[in-house]
């Protein structure tokens, strides 16, 4: 894939293509998730409690791996909001995901100083490696490759994000390796970031 500014936004895998998968089975938080969730919303006056809404879904996404249709209407629910304000909120962070995915979500950013400096061939070398395609999870569970935007670390392009962790300055081969790091070490190849490791934390 090339970058182009007409490059269509949607990964295939947050609400953003209005066609929301199967909605999943009924969903309520866990007790302990819903007193957190109250011990957070009480940080707000009440009328604002809306502003508890990323909170609760990274609570959803803890509980439930992603955030279906049915946690979307919970969560709308016990923050006070409508459904279709938590999905514009599910669509619009790539952190979020509106369907089941891999142990490890791989996303590429494929913005500007990322693809000048070789998302692509990145993308292209992690499709190959996993055998799927942006957009898709590997047959064994672990793997989901996405193509997502701007990851805040422009300076050190190209960015990778695995799950909660940002590897910078990533080469195709380095992509290739981690994969197979991933593979035979699980989290603990998730050392953090390029300049975490710089620094030596
Ligand atoms: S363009 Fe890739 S992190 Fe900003």
């Amino acid at each position: 894939m090339t970058f182009h500014p007409n490059m269509p936004y949607d990964t295939g895998l947050h609400a953003s293509a209005r066609q929301l998968p199967d909605p999943g089975e009924p969903f309520a938080f866990t007790p302990e998730r819903r007193a957190r969730l109250e011990e957070i919303a009480a940080h707000y006056p009440p009328e604002r409690r809306r502003s508890a809404l990323l909170p609760a879904l990274h609570l959803v996404q803890h509980q439930q791996g992603h955030v279906s249709a049915r946690a979307m209407e919970h969560v709308a629910e016990v923050i006070g909001v409508t459904p279709a304000e938590v999905e514009d909120v599910v669509s619009y962070y790539s952190m979020f995901y509106a369907q089941p995915v891999g142990t490890y979500v791989l996303q590429v950013c494929r913005t500007l100083s990322c693809a000048l400096n070789g998302a692509e061939r990145v993308t292209d070398v992690l499709s190959r490696t996993l055998g799927i395609k942006p957009g898709e999870t590997d047959a064994s569970g672990m793997f989901t490759l996405m193509e997502v935007e701007c990851l805040g670390a422009c300076d050190r392009a190209p960015v990778v994000a695995v799950n909660e962790h940002w590897h910078e300055l990533v080469t195709p081969e380095a992509a290739a390796r981690l994969v197979d790091d991933l593979r035979a070490r699980g989290p603990a190849a998730l050392s953090g970031c390029h300049l975490c490791v710089e620094k030596g934390k």
